[in-house]
Order: structure tokens, then C-alpha cells, then sequence
């Protein structure tokens, strides 16, 4: 079971670090623009909602925000969440549709409201007033993955309404999206049968203590409209506790929400847990979920990071990464603690073969 792929380093308390941020892997120059904010003296919940905004404003992020994969309807719906460690207040806003930052909003939420979470219709009311601009987030590239998911499905005949089905990134696909380079194709079709989850957590510790979170996502591919993951609910996607440390999580929404995960792991870190110690103690209650059963288990991954208030901090997945030719390239997580932005692997629970 639990594997020790880069205990050395994941597990390694940042020394002599006063600042720090971590983020999923695909945060590293969120990270950077953290820290920057950070070195500029700037709050910690601004720091990681700076950083994360670079991925929401992205389009390259099919994960997140602006480009952000859509809904079984092609509408693309935002959930995020922040948490402020030295007020302990938090904020989140889920089903968020047209407006790029959702983590902007979630702010204000927590900032200009005595509520926590405002979903849907309210939430996109509520960010027209504090003046965002409805925008069409839905790139060319997520459009065309939603067509391709849609012609991938089939009815126990075979059946399809848009044009007969596909079967796989064939010539009769290129055929069907003429001008698109092959490698969107192939990204599209993996994307049509193997729906991501995406998503950012990022996590910061200023030189006072003080640590605050983001977590924001444009959640799982194709759900159904008004699915909502784990991202923008607190204790399950982010969880910050400015006595103990701060934790998030990436992946399969549905199984975090069911062990209250970020919560969980600040929980395990309270009782003396390590950061590592920690995400794997709860990834191993995912599984317990499954009878740690590993066929079901395969059919997701997850991810939580953590960050202690020492600064000690950890990522860890449920599975190691892919093996290719041999050799095993690891899940990996973000961290800069004040120079460039660096990958670091990510413990794991479980081996895939
Ligand atoms: N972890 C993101 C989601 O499941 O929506």
C-alpha cells in the first residue's frame, strides 16, 4: 500500500522557508504569482487568489474557469471556494456560470455577506452587482471536446442522434473536425471517455503564520447542469485552520465530499499527524469506501495537498503515476518557497501496475 515516492522530498519541512505556496500540479506559476504577493507584503488569501487567477483567465486550462470543460448542455459551470486563515472566515460560490474568476466571487461572498455559499442564478446576480461582466466561457477547443464527447455516445444498439458515433480518434474523426491538428484530436477523444476533473488548490503560509487557500474549478466533464463537486465546499475541497494548517484536494469530487477530505486532513494534522501522514490516512478512508476493493478504485484518482503552519507540507495522490517504458512518472504538486516554482512528486496510497 502506501508508496514512499518522494517521501524524501514531499515530506521535507521547507527549511528555514518563511513563505510558502503550494498548489496542484498545475500550479506552479500560480505559485510564482503567489509568492510574489506574498514578498510584496500582500494578505495570503490575496496572494493565492492572485496566483489562481492566472489559471481561471487561461484557456489552456481546460480544468479551470475561461476554457474550463462545459456541462452535458456545453454551458461551462464554475465552482470555487476560498478560506481566510487569520479571520477564519471562508466563501464559495458553486454553478457559477459566465463569469471567468469564480474565485473573485467567492471572495466577495465571504467579504461583503454574512453567508457562506451562494450557488447558480443568486451567485451570477450577486457578481453582476459587484460589477463582473458576463463573458462566454466556452473556448473553440472545450467546444469541440463537448461535440466529440457527444458523438461518442451510443444507445445499447449502437445508436446515436449526432451523426452515427464514434468509435475512436480515427481518420472518420479528422474527417468529421477538418482543420484540427491531431493532437487536439487525440486530447479531445481521451477528454470524450475519460472525463477529468481538473481543478486548483493552492495554499499559502506567510512570515507571520498566517495561511489562507483557494480551490477553483470548472469541475467534471460533462456532468449533469447544476452538478456541483467538492471544490466549493468547505471541509471537503479546502479546509483552513490558522491554529493547525491548511489542505485541498483535486480529483474525483464525489469521493472527497464523502470523507470531508480537506477537513479530514487538518483534522490528522491537529492530532500530530504529518501532512503526509495525513492525505494518505485519508485516502486510505476513500478506499475503505470501496472495500479497497482496487478494480472500483482504478475508475478515479484524487489528489490532497497540505500545508502545515510550521511550514511542513506534503501532496499525495491514490495512485502513482502512469509507468511508461518502464518508468514511472509520479503525480506531482507545486511548491515555491521564494524561488522559482518547483515539481514535487506526490506520495500515493496505490500502485498502479
Ligand atoms: N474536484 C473537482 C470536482 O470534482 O468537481
Amino acid at each position: 500500500m502506501a508508496g514512499s515516492a518522494g517521501m524524501s522530498i514531499a515530506h521535507a519541512r521547507a527549511a528555514g522557508a518563511k513563505e510558502i505556496a503550494i498548489a496542484s500540479s498545475n500550479g506552479a506559476r500560480a505559485c510564482a504569482r503567489a509568492m510574489e504577493v506574498l514578498k510584496a507584503g500582500g494578505d495570503t488569501l490575496e496572494a493565492v487568489i492572485a496566483g489562481v487567477n492566472l489559471n481561471e483567465e487561461d484557456p489552456g486550462d481546460s480544468s479551470v474557469g475561461y476554457g474550463g470543460l462545459p456541462n452535458e448542455d456545453g454551458v461551462v459551470e464554475l465552482d470555487a471556494s476560498v478560506m481566510h486563515g487569520p479571520s477564519r472566515r471562508a466563501g464559495s460560490v458553486a454553478s457559477l456560470r459566465n463569469i471567468k474568476t469564480p474565485s473573485k466571487v467567492a471572495r466577495l461572498v465571504m467579504e461583503e455577506t454574512d453567508h457562506i455559499m451562494l450557488v447558480g442564478e443568486g451567485a451570477l446576480r450577486f457578481a453582476k452587482a459587484y460589477g463582473f461582466v458576463e463573458e462566454n466561457l466556452l473556448t473553440e477547443k472545450s467546444r469541440l471536446a463537448w461535440l466529440v464527447w457527444r458523438k461518442s455516445l451510443r444507445d445499447p444498439r449502437g445508436h446515436n442522434n449526432w451523426g452515427g458515433g464514434l468509435s475512436k480518434p480515427t481518420a472518420w474523426l479528422k474527417r468529421q473536425f477538418p482543420g484540427v491538428d491531431e493532437s487536439t484530436l487525440a486530447w479531445a477523444w481521451e477528454v470524450a471517455v475519460n472525463p477529468p476533473t481538473g481543478t486548483i488548490n493552492c495554499l499559502a503560509l506567510n512570515a507571520k503564520g498566517e495561511m489562507s487557500g483557494v480551490t477553483t474549478t470548472s469541475g467534471l466533464a460533462w456532468k449533469i447542469a447544476g452538478r456541483v463537486g467538492d471544490s466549493p465546499i468547505i471541509g471537503a475541497g479546502l479546509f483552513v485552520d490558522q491554529d493547525v494548517g491548511a489542505a485541498g484536494s483535486t480529483g474525483r469530487g464525489e469521493e472527497n465530499i464523502r470523507v470531508a477530505g480537506a477537513h479530514t486532513v487538518v483534522e490528522d494534522m491537529r492530532r500530530g499527524m504529518s501532512p503526509k501522514e495525513a492525505c494518505l490516512d485519508v485516502l486510505k478512508r476513500i478506499a475503505r469506501n470501496f472495500n479497497n476493493d482496487r478494480a472500483k478504485l482504478a475508475q478515479f484518482d484524487i489528489s490532497f495537498y497540505a500545508l502545515r503552519k510550521d511550514g511542513e507540507y506534503a501532496g499525495a495522490s491514490l495512485w502513482s503515476g502512469a509507468v511508461r517504458e518502464g518508468k514511472r512518472t509520479p503525480r506531482t504538486f507545486a511548491v515555491n518557497d521564494g524561488g522559482p516554482s518547483r515539481l514535487e512528486p506526490c506520495a500515493y496510497l496505490l500502485e498502479r501496475s
